[in-house]
């Protein structure tokens, strides 16, 4: 489409406006302007290096020289326009998770749109919608890329602004690193923990070879370096979890304080729901608060084992106690409430469906003895058989995860209900992009096919089970399947 539109050299004016001139690249901050109505914003995406903690510098990629890149914030229903440079040595492409972008802009390499080649630059243009925390990431070579750095946050604000905005907010993503500087943290979260709430059976189940994660971050940094966030007594904080990570769950804990669920993936709760600890799967979203009430300093960490110790740790200091040393950190999960899907009542916004119902099972397998296939109804992807849906459709996916791993399995171009968790009706289903399958469950999600046309994906989202076929095509065609 707008791939090579004239702006391969950044600074110079798009098709001839006046108005729309670039802004200088390799700046922290996306370059912005308004041209034409829209918001423009230019990335650069590069080879840099990068410190994760003293003594930890890593050869990273990342977009416009940091990690996590820029984040960018429009009003829904605002047309967003993002010119990409790509100074990698490989091809990338962005993915803008959980936007309803048009198949062309998607990201997923040449389905239908080619990656960008080195060198070369491509425009991403549409409209941001729906309202809520989303990212933006690579879909090229997502262990080699993403791995190393190419996310960042996208917020797209409500048309009409929150009536009751928190008193300060705060966007942090979470990610795993392999420097080779530090002990790998074994994967704790193959034999199926997270959203029951407990802790998985722990270690007994063999795990599929993966990346020797042994850092990890928030906001690209990895503690001691993370920067702390300020809190004065009194206020109602927003916190943005984003997990960035491409193969680990976190399990967030704040210190001294009970966090309130308020959204799932970028999409609000009815009402709140107060836990202890937040189970985040990856590519999943929350949107949390908490009241600070509790004077101190304090730490925001990870309750799965080894992940606190590897660096995420991220220090809340109270106004007037910076320089506290920060409170004890608990070890363990054990007797706390955590976050599960059917404790929440979502506010459901899918359209009305006009056109058939329409209902798949999908059975996930594979990573057996150590494999790195993986499977759904028998086949690994490209041979997975496509899905057809048409304009309109009430589409229902059944997912039973036959594994031994948790898969958190990703919808592009469109939001889902999850109406069931194993078995379980939630009283209101939630609305995600992304709902994590633990080991031996199942759930059942429902979408309308509303986005024409095109052949979009429905995968899991940790990267080695992507790379190795969990990938379903949901191939829709305007006036209904052939
Ligand atoms: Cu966030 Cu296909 O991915
Ligand atoms: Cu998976």
């Amino acid at each position: 489409m707008l791939a090579g539109a004239g702006i391969s050299n950044p600074g110079r004016s798009l098709g001839g406006s006046p108005r729309a001139a670039w802004a200088a690249a390799d700046s922290p901050a996306p370059a912005r302007q308004v041209a034409d109505g829209a918001e423009q914003v230019e990335l650069i995406a590069q080879e840099i290096q990068w410190e994760l903690a003293p003594g930890k510098r890593v050869t990273a990629l990342a977009y416009n020289g940091q990690v996590p890149g820029p984040e960018i914030r429009v009003r829904q229903g605002q047309r967003l326009r993002v010119a990409l440079t790509n100074r990698l040595a490989t091809p990338t492409s962005i993915h803008w998770h959980g936007v309803d972008v048009p198949i062309a802009m998607d990201g997923v390499p040449n389905m239908p749109t080619p990656p960008i080649e080195p060198g070369d630059t491509f425009v991403y243009e549409f409209d941001a919608r729906p309202a809520g925390s989303r990212w933006y990431h690579t879909h090229f070579a997502s262990t080699e890329q993403l791995d190393r750095g190419l996310y960042a946050p996208l917020y797209i604000e409500p048309e009409t602004p929150d009536p009751n905005p928190p008193d300060r907010e705060y966007t942090l993503v979470f990610s795993a690193w392999v420097t080779g500087l530090s002990a790998p943290v074994p994967d704790p979260s193959g034999g199926g923990m997270m959203n029951g709430g407990g802790m998985m059976s722990g270690g007994m189940m063999a795990q599929t070879p993966g990346p020797a994660y042994d850092t990890f971050a928030v906001n690209g940094k990895a503690y001691p370096a993370t920067a702390p966030l300020t809190v004065t007594q009194g206020e109602r904080v927003r916190l943005r979890l984003i997990n960035a990570s491409g193969m680990r769950h976190h399990l967030v804990h704040l210190e001294g304080h009970r966090l309130r669920v308020t959204h799932t993936d970028g999409n609000a709760l009815q009402a709140p729901v107060e836990v202890d600890t937040v189970p985040i799967a990856p590519s999943e979203r929350y949107d949390v608060e908490f009241t600070a009430d509790r004077p101190g300093a304090w730490s925001l960490h990870d309750l799965l084992p080894g992940q606190t110790e590897a660096g995420l740790r991220v220090p809340i200091v109270y106004v007037g106690h910076e320089g506290t040393p920060e409170a004890p950190l608990r070890t363990s999960a054990d007797g706390l409430r955590s976050w599960a899907y059917v404790q929440g009542r979502g506010v459901d916004r899918l359209p009305d469906p006009f056109g058939a119902r329409r209902a798949y099972s999908l059975t996930l397998s594979g990573g057996m003895m150590g494999s790195s296939v993986w499977t759904i109804n028998g086949k690994s992807f490209p041979s997975t058989d496509p899905f057809p849906i048409g304009y309109g459709d009430l589409v229902r996916l059944r997912v039973s995860n036959m594994s031994m791993e948790a898969h958190p399995m990703h919808l592009h171009g469109h939001s889902f209900r999850v109406v069931a968790i194993s078995g379980r009706s939630l009283a209101a289903p939630l609305m995600k992009d992304t709902v994590d399958v633990r080991h031996m469950e199942s759930a059942e999600l429902e979408f309308v096919a509303d986005n024409p046309p095109g052949d979009w994906l429905f995968h899991c989202h940790k990267t080695t089970h992507m790379e190795g076929g969990l990938v379903a095509v949901l191939s829709f065609r305007q006036g209904g399947p052939a």
